[in-house]
């Protein structure tokens, strides 16, 4: 067994966080909600729930059903706006000794750039994750499927605000990666990927679909290929580092996107059905990173070797699998 001491500390861009496991925004409240189950300040960094600029009600119900291997959740963006956010949730997430990465989602460019900006002003914030990619709301969503509306988003925000940027992306698009090279020409710091994939539930004895809104974004371990395919991806087509989220339970789903080429991790679902799950994953990970003969986890991030002599290639990296 490999006994150096191990290095837990990641780089994304501007944003140093002294370790790579994360909670993803919506799915960890705003921390207060954890504090009792969960030592927040070893955590990686916080993302609380998405803030808009108005306050929005969100969805009519149902909002959630758990489906095989996760859930499907069509919330709409709830939130109190980001009046509220600055007034009630800061001042709590300001005292928590973790890195505090604020989501926000615009409805337009303008938006976007004006919470920025009044952000930028707050004290106690690590990083901004710019949501262009929830499949709940009408608005806002074509950041995340054009590329060049993307690099524009980020490069406005980016002048408008002197905190680190992640852009995070849906996975609701033909190719991903491009929208990710849009991310980083507009100036991100890193790229988060991914928001959930966009689903339905039916009741067929009802004729009805089980969500309110019909459609809804699945999350959970169902969607971990989903997500490690497109790290795999996007990891070939960007130099900027990149946050992987999605399914993410165990420490081996930890490392598997590791040396997809993910520089950190973002745990969403799994904090629903164990909510201590990140400390279960902050414990295994010096171990787990000995036993995989590192010293750091940059030694690890992107290390994954795609054809081994006398093995066929087993898919290329823009999608078409061999046969
Ligand atoms: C109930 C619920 C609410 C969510 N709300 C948000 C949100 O407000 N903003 C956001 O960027 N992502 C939101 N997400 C997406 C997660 O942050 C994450 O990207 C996604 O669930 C995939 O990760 P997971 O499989 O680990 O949950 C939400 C997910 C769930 C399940």
């Amino acid at each position: 067994m490999n006994s150096r001491p191990v290095s837990l500390a990641v780089q994304l861009g501007r944003l140093q966080l002294p370790n790579p496991i994360l909670v993803a925004s919506g799915t960890f409240g705003y921390a207060r909600e954890m504090e009792h189950l969960v030592d927040l300040s070893r955590l990686g960094g916080i993302l609380p729930k998405t803030v808009t600029q108005q306050p929005r009600p969100g969805n009519p119900p149902w909002r959630t059903v758990e489906t095989t291997g996760g859930m499907l959740n069509s919330i709409g963006l709830d939130n109190d706006g980001i009046e509220a956010f600055i007034a009630h949730h800061l001042p709590y997430l300001r005292t928590v000794r973790a890195a505090i990465l604020v989501s926000i989602a615009g409805r337009t460019h303008d938006e976007f750039v004006q919470m920025a900006a009044q952000l930028d002003r707050e004290p106690g914030i690590a990083a901004l994750e710019l949501n262009v990619s929830c499949p709940n709301v009408s608005g806002g969503v074509d950041f995340g499927t054009d590329a060049d509306s993307c690099r524009r988003l980020v490069a406005g925000v980016r002048s408008a605000c002197g905190l680190p940027i992640l852009a995070k992306l849906t996975p609701n698009v033909t190719r991903i990666a491009d929208i990710a090279a849009g991310a980083a020409d507009g100036g991100a710091d890193a790229v988060s990927l991914i928001n959930t994939v966009l689903g339905m539930a039916i009741d067929w004895r009802r004729r009805k679909p089980v969500l309110g809104n019909v459609l809804g974004g699945l999350s959970g371990p169902a969607i971990k290929p989903i997500a490690l395919r497109c790290v795999y991806q996007v990891a070939r087509a960007v130099r900027i580092p990149l946050v992987g989220i999605g399914g993410i339970a165990t420490i081996d789903d930890v490392l598997e996107f590791l040396v997809a080429g993910a520089s950190a991790v973002q745990i969403g679902t799994a904090n629903y059905y164990d909510p201590t799950v990140t400390m279960k994953l902050l414990d295994a990970l010096p171990q787990a990173l000995a036993e995989a003969g590192v010293a750091s986890v940059a030694e690890l991030v992107g290390t994954l070797h795609t054809e081994s002599p006398g093995q066929p290639k087993a898919a290329s990296a823009n999608g078409t699998a061999a046969r």
